[in-house]
């Protein structure tokens, strides 16, 4: 059960119902959940682990370094978590390249041309010369900028961190001048990002709009709306086009549906017209901009005689397979 134009396991499986009927979606599996807490445990005690050894001399540097057993120990600790955070580099590319290779995913977190154009439009509001903020997809491009900060990061990290670990057989390789720089990138490039972290990630993700979907695993609708309003309308469109499957089932009755029909905009690919011609086939009226509305509790009901289907139903149905994605 695959979305096949991104290789997607059926956005079924992507959307749930709470018992009170809302919707959920389904923003990071549980894999990527847990990688991200790994990062911010190994992340948070190399930045500790090393800036006391930057920063030495300091009187709070030295009280933890005694706090953490000495600094043979603070670099065993250090030394631990860089293996911690290589292999689970490691891990996260070979994940990529599985669900690229294997499962025919598309890359989501790829910089493109309207990642350019949104960072323009986003610039152009915050000074007042936009009236509205661009809308994103799965990620913004302030997520892409922030991942590719984390990938260049820690390549540099894990580069630089080698030649300081092994300086014997780095130098067999390489000239001597080649540690004082490793050293010296590592040290600075560790603080930039603690800084960056520190302000950057956590004001996004925190301060402007508390999100714990990374925690979670998953978005409200409402929060799909405001952050995500394009993915949000893809999925609903392929959810309401998932659950005309039989020619017994037809939408209901526009008069029905007008307050809860989910709308789609057109994705300027002629997708929505392609739809609006199924879904006269299937009997149903066609959407359109003008009938756009935020509630999307979509319906759909059976011939006379058949009982009601809801997405709820549906979705309760739907295998509970766990939703891969890229996170990525
Ligand atoms: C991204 C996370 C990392 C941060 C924030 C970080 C931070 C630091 C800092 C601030 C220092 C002190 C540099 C100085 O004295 O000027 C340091 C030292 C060091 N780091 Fe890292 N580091 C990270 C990852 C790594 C990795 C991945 C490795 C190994 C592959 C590594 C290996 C080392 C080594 C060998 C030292 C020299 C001191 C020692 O032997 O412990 N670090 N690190
Ligand atoms: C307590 C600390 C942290 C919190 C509360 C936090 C929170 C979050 C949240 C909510 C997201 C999901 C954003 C989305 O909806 O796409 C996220 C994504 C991400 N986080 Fe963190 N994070 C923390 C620490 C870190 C650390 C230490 C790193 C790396 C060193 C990191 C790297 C990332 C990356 C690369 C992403 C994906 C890109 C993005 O969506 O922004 N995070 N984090």
């Amino acid at each position: 059960m695959s979305n096949p134009k991104a290789g997607y396991p059926d956005v079924r499986t992507r959307v749930r119902a709470t018992p009170e009927g809302k919707l959920l979606f389904v923003r990071f599996t549980l894999a990527q959940r847990v990688e991200h807490l790994v990062l911010i445990v190994s992340f948070t005690m190399l930045a500790v682990t090393g800036l006391v050894q930057k920063f030495s001399t300091l009187e709070l540097s030295v009280f933890a370094i005694r706090l953490m057993g000495g600094i043979e120990t603070v670099r065993q600790i250090h030394h631990f978590f860089a293996l911690v955070i290589i292999g689970l580099s490691v891990y996260h590319v070979a994940h990529i390249v599985h669900l690229t290779m294997v499962h025919k995913q598309q890359v989501q977190m790829w910089p493109n041309r309207q990642d350019l154009r949104d960072a323009v439009q986003m610039v152009r509001f915050n000074l007042g010369r936009a009236s509205s903020r661009p809308r994103f997809g799965r990620y913004s491009f302030e997520e892409k900028m922030e991942y590719w900060a984390l990938i260049w990061g820690t390549v540099i990290m894990i580069i630089t961190g080698l030649i300081l670990w092994f300086p014997i057989g780095a130098t067999e390789a390489l000239p001597g001048e080649v540690i004082p720089v490793a050293r010296s990138v590592h040290g600075w490039e560790a603080l930039l990002a603690v800084l960056a972290i520190l302000t950057w990630h956590l004001y996004h993700t925190v301060i402007k709009t508390l999100n714990k979907s990374i925690f979670t695993g998953v978005m409200t609708e409402e929060e799909m709306q405001h952050e995500h309003p394009l993915e949000y309308q893809a999925m609903m469109a392929e959810l309401q086009e998932s659950i005309v499957p039989s020619p017994a089932m037809t939408l209901a009755p526009a008069a029905t549906l007008e307050p809860e029909l989910v709308v789609v905009e057109p994705d300027g690919n002629g997708r929505q017209r392609k739809r609006n011609q199924r879904q006269a086939k299937a009997g149903a009226r066609p959407s359109s901009r003008k009938r756009n509305t935020r509630q999307s509790k979509a319906t759909v009901s059976a011939q006379p005689g058949e009982p009601d289907m809801t997405i709820d139903h549906q979705m309760e149905t739907a295998a509970q397979e766990e939703a891969t994605d890229v996170a990525s």
